[in-house]
């Protein structure tokens, strides 16, 4: 897939405070000094970043997953200096039953502004109502961590119930609360 081809099926989008946009290797200062801070991973995943090659390496790995056509992946910049401030994705892109599973982060320095509902919010209507045409988009969240929870809720996404013990993560099983919202 050329770089021209990328940029059509990846669209920009903005938002009151944000610009969502490919992330790119011009983020990847940014990016780690954010992803090495262990508050940010505490309700996901995956581990905060020891080095610069990991988020190299994760960075590129986005790219590979879009040419799949597996998962789409935007940078949450600020809208006006477009500053690279986390991440929001669709993942488990699934053509047969049209659906996907949105995820988001941010730095801890950009918490508690509206930027994850903001972001959130435009991914779910581009997932809904763009070139995806999907008909639901689900989210998860561990239950304790109620800040993604509001998140979910301010986007529009109803509660589906808890999956227990659903995600083993950092040495322990999490209950996973299911959000989803659907056209
Ligand atoms: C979860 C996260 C994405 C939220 O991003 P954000 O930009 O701060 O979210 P918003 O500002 O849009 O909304 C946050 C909401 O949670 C609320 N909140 C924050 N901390 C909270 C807490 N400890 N308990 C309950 N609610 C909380 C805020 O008050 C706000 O709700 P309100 O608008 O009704 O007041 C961000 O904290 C983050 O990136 N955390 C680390 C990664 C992560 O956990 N990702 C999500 C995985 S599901």
């Amino acid at each position: 897939m050329t770089e021209t081809e990328n940029a059509r099926m990846m669209p920009e989008m903005v938002t009151d405070d944000l610009c969502l946009r490919k992330c790119s290797q011009k983020d990847i200062e940014e990016f780690y000094r954010l992803a090495v801070n262990p508050n940010v991973t505490k309700f996901v995943q995956w581990d905060n970043h020891k080095s610069i090659e990991e988020t190299i390496s994760y960075v590129t790995s986005l790219e590979e997953e879009f040419s799949k056509g597996d998962r789409m992946t935007w940078a949450i910049c600020s809208r006006a200096a477009d500053v690279f401030m986390g991440l929001v994705s669709l993942s488990q892109i699934n053509e047969k039953n049209f659906s996907a599973e949105a995820g988001f982060w941010l730095g801890e320095e950009h918490w508690n502004n509206g930027y994850a509902t903001q972001a959130l919010k435009a991914v779910i209507d581009y997932g809904l109502y763009g070139n995806l045409n999907l008909h639901r988009i689900y989210a998860r969240h561990f239950v304790e961590h109620l800040a993604c929870g509001r998140v979910l809720q301010k986007a529009g996404m109803i509660f589906d119930g808890v999956e227990r013990g659903s995600v083993y993560s950092k040495g322990r099983f999490f209950d996973a609360a299911r959000y989803a919202i659907t056209k």
